[in-house]
């Protein structure tokens, strides 16, 4: 039995899952975050810890799994956040996530002592980003020097975790990518920017790669955990990386478009490919000496649940009176509309926008609204422009060269057949689900077993485990609509962007 430990935004999750993928246990617990000032956002580690234990616990007391039947364990977690420890391991000051905004300048600082965006890329794969660890770090030196001075370790949130449970300061290179830091094409940390940057190495942990052992269970986690002493932590994975594995996504020509409250374009590629302008994140890859891409659409899923919140009161009601999901009754209302809302559309800059503007001033719309239009074309509209917000994401990656032979679905849009269907004329080409969409800690549960021996390596594991289960085509007629859709959606995002800021 191997335990996949996923440190989330909202809560962890901890699933027990058997060599032959099959889920035995799972367990969830919550932690808050919190927004000191607009657009910051952090959380305290000792919650992770603490959601770890808890949830580690409750997948042994179900029973079905017994302390001594695991034989590893997996970490994954959200990327780019930043804990800050001192010399006494101490946690300096609440960590700054993946969502927090504040470090504009520091990107701005970043590209400068870089010699300019070209020459970043150049080090590192990647643009800066207020979401990456780096200019966190800088911001720490700017903003609170006094902290800055005690600061003796910089760890990624699973890392965190990995730090309690194995006493080890040491990560893996598919999170490692998400800092900024890391020198992508080699998979170690890039000596070049560091001294632009002036940060000692020092102050990073150890880099292994995603199905490496980093360490064991020491005897304070294993009696707080309830597990034997020495069972192996492997590397892990970003919940990115970790969630692709867990939908098999370890082969070229294999992407996925997971929509959550984010939604994600990522492929597998077996080259480091870098988009010019820096749009998407080339990132290492959880499979070893691998790499991939992928696009982050800030307000995927988050737009329909924007909706609901705000407009579906009506749905959620009925839909708790019939026990259903109230996606389900917005999803068949919206099926009442034609494909391309008779001209409706919709942005969904709610937060902004990453892939393709890195934009955070961008904003939501609905455009080209007439008598016509009712509530069907609304949802329809925010249905299509979130799936159109992906496509442009999907767009620039096969604009790279990177071949899109099978699109998988998961998260939330994969689940009612609606969205599927707009997907795959969307995307104009067919999509698939698979058997176990259970996210990252599914994936990091793979990679702990391939990486104590059950498999000869995580692609293995995958192609024994994970099995396509359904596959929908597309109709031709919505195909053609979305096609122009589509690029009036792109030009309208041109015409309203000065607007915005
Ligand atoms: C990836 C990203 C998010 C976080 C939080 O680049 O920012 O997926 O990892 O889940």
């Amino acid at each position: 039995v191997y335990l996949g430990i996923d440190i989330g935004t909202s809560g962890t999750k901890t699933l027990a899952v058997r060599e032959d993928g099959t889920i035995l246990a799972s367990a969830t617990s919550e932690y808050p975050l919190s927004t000191p000032q607009p657009g910051w956002s952090e959380q305290e580690p000792h919650h992770w810890w603490e959601a770890t234990v808890a949830t580690v616990r409750e997948v042994l007391r179900e029973g079905k799994v017994k302390p001594a039947d695991v034989k590893g364990i997996g970490l994954s977690g959200q990327m780019h956040g930043s804990v800050f420890l001192d010399q006494d391991h101490q946690v300096i000051r609440p960590a700054l996530l993946w969502n927090d905004q504040r470090t504009a300048a520091e990107c701005a600082e970043i590209e400068e002592r870089a010699g300019g965006r070209k020459k970043l890329i150049g080090m590192v794969a990647n643009p800066a980003l207020t979401g990456f660890t780096a200019p966190k770090i800088l911001w720490l030196r700017n903003h609170e020097p006094k902290n800055y001075d005690r600061l003796a370790q910089v760890l990624l949130p699973k890392d965190f975790v990995r730090f309690r449970l194995t006493g080890e300061f040491a990560t893996e290179v598919s999170d490692a990518s998400g800092t900024l830091l890391l020198d992508v094409k080699r998979r170690a940390w890039s000596g070049a920017l560091l001294d632009k940057l002036d940060i000692s190495k020092s102050l990073l942990p150890k880099v292994y790669e995603s199905e490496e052992v980093s360490g064991t269970l020491s005897p304070v986690a294993a009696e707080a955990l309830g597990l034997p002493v020495g069972v192996p932590v492997v590397g892990g994975g970003g919940d990115q990386a970790a969630g692709a594995i867990g939908n098999g996504i370890v082969r070229k020509g294999v992407i996925s478009a997971t929509m959550g409250t984010s939604g994600v374009v990522f492929a597998h590629s077996d080259e480091v490919q870098i988009d010019p302008e820096g749009r998407v994140h080339t990132f290492c890859h959880a499979v070893r000496g691998k790499w991939h891409v992928m696009g982050v659409v800030l307000s995927a899923g988050g737009s329909l649940q924007w909706y609901r919140n705000q407009l579906g009161h009506a749905e959620t009601a009925v839909a708790r009176g019939m026990h259903v999901d109230p996606y389900e009754l917005l999803s068949a209302e919206a099926a009442t509309a034609p494909a391309g809302s008779e001209g409706l559309f919709f942005l969904p800059y709610l937060t902004g926008e990453r892939t393709p503007h890195a934009d955070p001033t961008a904003r939501g719309a609905w455009i080209g609204m007439t008598l016509r239009h009712g509530r069907p074309h609304l949802i329809r509209s925010v249905i299509e422009g979130a799936t159109f917000a992906m496509r442009d994401c999907l767009e620039i990656i096969q604009g790279m060269g990177v071949p899109v032979k099978e699109i998988r679905l998961s998260g939330g849009g994969a689940k009612g057949r609606f969205w599927r269907q707009v997907q795959a004329d969307v995307y104009g080409q067919k999509v698939s689900t698979i058997n176990a969409a259970e996210g990252p800690a599914y994936g990091v549960a793979l990679l702990a077993a391939a990486g104590t021996g059950a498999y000869k390596n995580v692609v293995e594991a995958c192609e024994a485990t994970i099995k396509v289960v359904e596959t929908t085509p597309t109709d031709a007629k919505a195909r053609k609509v979305y096609d122009a859709s589509h690029k009036v959606y792109q030009q309208l995002y041109r015409s309203l962007k000065a607007d915005f800021k």
